[in-house]
């Protein structure tokens, strides 16, 4: 598929309102993406757990605009938990502005978008992979009424084509249980454009892994990933990183079929380490972990050592530390977590998610 594969070009025209409503997934990435081209195009290819429990739903409500009403390019109102978000707007703004040549409808209708997170509000989650994921899907809704001949399998992959140029990672969270995103030697139908859900059988040891999320700092991030993707340009360590992710994610794509849980560990808690040292190694330099990211780090490998355990970290652009295990460790990790890693996220607070399968179309 080429982008030319995702312009639009008929529509039905009788179509003038409706309502749709998707909830679409969070996810977490074992191979960053960090370091970006041109039009959202990714330096490197990625690969990421789909969430289940961290999720956005957006219903989206579209009337048709009259002619004479379209002095604005686009006309949408936005409500963010129930009350308006002027603050999200120009975000959004920019989104259709990315999206139009490829649904030139969306300046056509009057759009009423109403969002809201199942995490809690400044959690300090990126919501821009689960709120971009959302509203493109409900875009595509908009898009399959009126032309009702697209295919489902057009419709996710232009789904998540649309999610990518909202923010990148959001690509990954149209399905599950794993998501590749960025041409790659190892996974042939892999794309910069889009993500493709990883077809090769893997083994039983992965399926239901177990994330969960140690919120260790609430507040805004100082540099936003945007700003973070942008510092790789020109980075002293830039084209070794991206080599780096390539090869992981070739030996990441082994393990997940051999079932090598110590291969995994190391490659996955290498990966957030690695993304972490871009950071500090920028230009700006800047520090998203903190102490207490630290002492968590700390106490999962002792803990990994005194008892044999597959728990391993990940970290995404912040401070949070997401606890990956197997399933069957799920009560003796969640023991730990409450006996020595409570006392390090704020207000004790800690999501429990695990692997799901993407994002649902709740209302049509
Ligand atoms: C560290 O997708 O948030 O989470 O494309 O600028 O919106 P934009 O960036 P974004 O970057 C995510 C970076 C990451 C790693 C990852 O998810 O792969």
């Amino acid at each position: 598929m080429t982008e030319n594969d995702f312009v639009s070009s008929r529509y039905i025209e009788n179509q003038i309102e409706g309502t749709v409503t998707w909830k679409s997934p969070s996810n977490i990435a074992l191979v960053k993406y960090w370091g970006k081209k041109e039009n959202q195009i990714p330096a490197n290819p990625s690969i990421s757990f789909t969430l289940y429990h961290c999720a956005t739903t957006t219903t989206l409500a579209y009337v048709k605009r009259n002619k004479e009403q379209q002095q604005e390019r686009f006309s949408f109102d936005l409500l963010f938990e129930g009350s308006p978000k002027p603050e999200f707007k120009p975000k959004i703004g920019k989104f259709f502005e990315r999206v139009e040549k490829y649904i030139p409808f969306v300046k056509d209708y009057h759009f009423s978008i109403d969002t809201s997170n199942s995490f809690p509000h400044s959690s300090g989650i990126a919501s821009s992979a689960s709120g971009m994921s959302a509203l493109a899907l409900c875009l595509m809704s908009v898009e399959k009424a009126l032309n009702e001949k697209i295919t489902n399998d057009y419709f996710n992959q232009k789904a998540s084509f649309l999610a990518r140029l909202g923010s990148g990672s959001a690509c990954r969270s149209i399905e599950g249980e794993m998501v590749v995103w960025g041409q790659n030697e190892d996974v042939k139908e892999a794309s910069d454009l889009y993500g493709v859900k990883l077809s090769q059988e893997i083994h039983s040891v992965f399926k239901n892994y177990q994330d969960t999320i140690l919120l260790v700092d609430k507040g805004q991030k100082q540099v936003s990933s945007t700003v973070g993707h942008d510092l790789m340009h020109g980075h002293p360590f830039a084209e070794m990183r991206f080599k780096q992710a390539e090869t992981n994610l070739s030996k990441l794509i082994k393990i997940l079929q051999n079932g090598d849980q110590k291969g995994f560990i190391e490659l996955v808690e290498s990966e957030a380490l690695t993304l972490h040292a871009m950071m500090m190694t920028s230009l700006p330099y800047f520090i998203l972990m903190k102490p207490h990211t630290l002492q968590i780090i700390n106490k999962i490998w002792e803990y990994r050592s005194a008892t044999g355990s597959n728990l391993c970290f990940t970290l995404d652009a912040g401070a949070n530390v997401h606890l990956l295990y197997p399933e069957n460790e799920k009560d003796t990790v969640l023991t730990f977590i409450k006996n020595e890693l409570v006392a390090y996220c704020e207000n004790g607070q800690y999501i429990c998610d695990q692997i799901g399968l993407g994002a649902e179309l709740i209302k049509n």
